[in-house]
């Protein structure tokens, strides 16, 4: 079987998306969940785009022992310098730079030549050796570039010391065929190819970042670039679950990874979790109905025999229908256990905090499942915020109008303010508005449910402006309009310092 490596850029590529940053804690987390599940790669951050990004790399550089640890880079000397300094501790260390090589960033982005950008490619790869022998390079844009000048591109920079080369379709518009004929290309006409090794690096503009990765692999690539759950700039990038089960569902591509596909479950709820970014229903591999079969046909089938209708075995994931479900009676060891089947390893003080939270939440809602213990976790995590919600009294209903009264702890000092409005949660808003005297504009407000039954938790995204700069607010509650007064408190928290 040949051998295929896993790069994951959940926290390079991934954490790009807005809304969806992370601190270096949770940095740390995922890294470590991605060790467990056994990626080759970590793209830790792109090092000089600010020092949280060059702190997590260092941070995770120290706290990661197996995987390669990598930094983005432009092409740019100083960028690379940045890179080789953050990834100082990383027992194995790459430095990803590169530069756009289609005719639109040649032109638009660079006002440059094709002969130029070739200059400036191999003159960064040969500034990366000097600090690491590994050194990726990526041909941005390399969807839309010709086939010729790419090959001219990839040839050059191995022949400078690339050790890989990225071959990212960074706009999601290739077919899949013609993903796959660009690498059979760059195979078939690049001298030394086999001195590196060509990676894919597709996204999921038109929905097609897993069936272009595939046909890469099929025509010689070894390397591909995914993430968690596909999450990612725009639509997202490939997503690293449905590679793994791909490759092992159909061995007869003879392809193997080294990906332990019973933590997959684990770390989508974790990344999905950390980032408040809810994983579609339908999704592939993790989605809440991958493995859910609604027709009385379907169920009729799979409990004659799982294989009529299922072509994986859940358990092969580390969905396990079996587990246990937590109620108020649980104890702390059954809560620290699930956690830790979560990927989310907690002790002490920290794990008291989240059994305390725990428990109020069992007495609202009589079933505890996977995404409720992983939100609990995330709340017990975030550290003191400057604005608290105090209370929060609302009346509301059919032809009356909507009052709340609100009081908050601001820097440990209380205020009350009440106010009426269109609906329970204008009311709300209007209320703490009164108290936080500033201008600030809702632009997006989700609410969704994260399970079923009407005591489950409602989650809410929301999107404040303040000063020309949108900040995004997260809050989960089983009363909906309180999870939407802690999201806008989440916000604001942000930017009241
Ligand atoms: O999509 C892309 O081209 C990238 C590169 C920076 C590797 O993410
Ligand atoms: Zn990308």
């Amino acid at each position: 079987m040949d051998r295929l490596f896993i790069f994951d850029t959940t926290l390079r590529d991934g954490e790009q998306v807005p809304g969806c940053q992370l601190n270096t804690i949770e940095k740390i987390q995922v890294a470590k969940a991605l060790e467990r599940l056994g990626v080759d790669v970590i793209e830790a951050g792109f090092p000089i785009s600010s020092p949280g990004d060059f702190n997590s790399v260092v941070e995770i550089s120290k706290a990661v022992t197996w995987p390669t640890i990598c930094a983005l880079t432009r092409g740019v000397q100083k960028d690379i310098d940045v890179a080789a300094e953050a990834l100082k501790y990383a027992k194995n260390k790459r430095i990803h730079t590169g530069i756009g090589t289609s005719d639109f960033h040649i032109k638009h982005k660079f006002n440059s030549t094709q002969d130029e950008i070739l200059e400036r490619a191999v003159a960064a790869v040969k500034h990366a050796k000097k600090y690491v022998e590994d050194v990726e390079f990526y041909c941005e844009d390399a969807g839309r570039t010709d086939n010729v000048y790419l090959a001219r591109v990839v040839e050059a920079v191995i022949k400078a010391g690339a050790t890989v080369v990225n071959i990212p379709d960074t706009t999601g518009y290739c077919l899949p065929w013609e993903y796959g004929e660009k690498i059979k290309f760059l195979m078939d006409n690049v001298n030394g190819v086999h001195n590196a090794i060509l990676s894919t690096h597709c996204h999921n503009d038109l929905g097609m970042a897993t069936a272009n990765t595939i046909a890469g692999v099929q025509s010689g690539a070894r390397q591909v670039e995914v993430t968690i759950n596909g999450i990612g700039e725009r639509a997202g990038n490939t997503s690293l679950e449905e590679i793994a089960m791909i490759l092992k569902c159909h061995k007869s591509m003879n392809i193997e990874t080294q990906i332990n596909t019973q933590e997959i479950y684990g770390i989508s709820r974790m990344v999905s979790g950390l980032m408040n970014m809810p994983v579609q229903a339908n999704k592939a591999i993790v989605g809440r109905n991958a493995f859910a079969h609604s027709s009385g046909i379907h169920q009729d089938g799979v409990l004659k025999n799982r294989e009529s209708y299922e072509i994986m075995d859940p358990t092969d994931v580390g969905i396990d229908k079996s587990s246990i479900v937590l109620t108020a009676r649980s104890g702390r060891a059954a809560l620290k256990h699930r956690l830790g089947v979560l990927g989310v390893n907690v002790e002490g003080e920290q794990l008291d905090k989240i059994y305390e939270e725990f428990l109020k939440l069992a007495d609202k809602k009589k079933d505890i499942n996977d995404d409720d213990v992983l939100l609990l976790a995330g709340k017990g995590r975030t550290e003191k915020q400057r604005i608290q919600l105090d209370f929060l009294q609302v009346t509301s209903g059919v032809g009356i109008q909507a009052v709340a009264s609100i009081g908050l702890i601001i820097a440990g000092e209380k205020f009350e303010a009440a106010a009426s409005g269109n609906g329970p949660v204008d009311a709300a808003i209007k209320a703490l508005k009164k108290i936080i005297n500033r201008i600030m504009t809702l632009q997006e407000f989700t609410i969704q449910a994260i399970n079923k039954g009407s005591d489950d938790v409602g989650k809410v995204h929301m999107q404040v402006e303040h000063d020309g700069i949108v900040y995004y607010g997260f809050g989960a509650n089983t009363d909906i309009v309180a999870a939407s007064v802690e999201a806008y408190i989440n916000a604001i928290n942000q930017f009241v310092k």
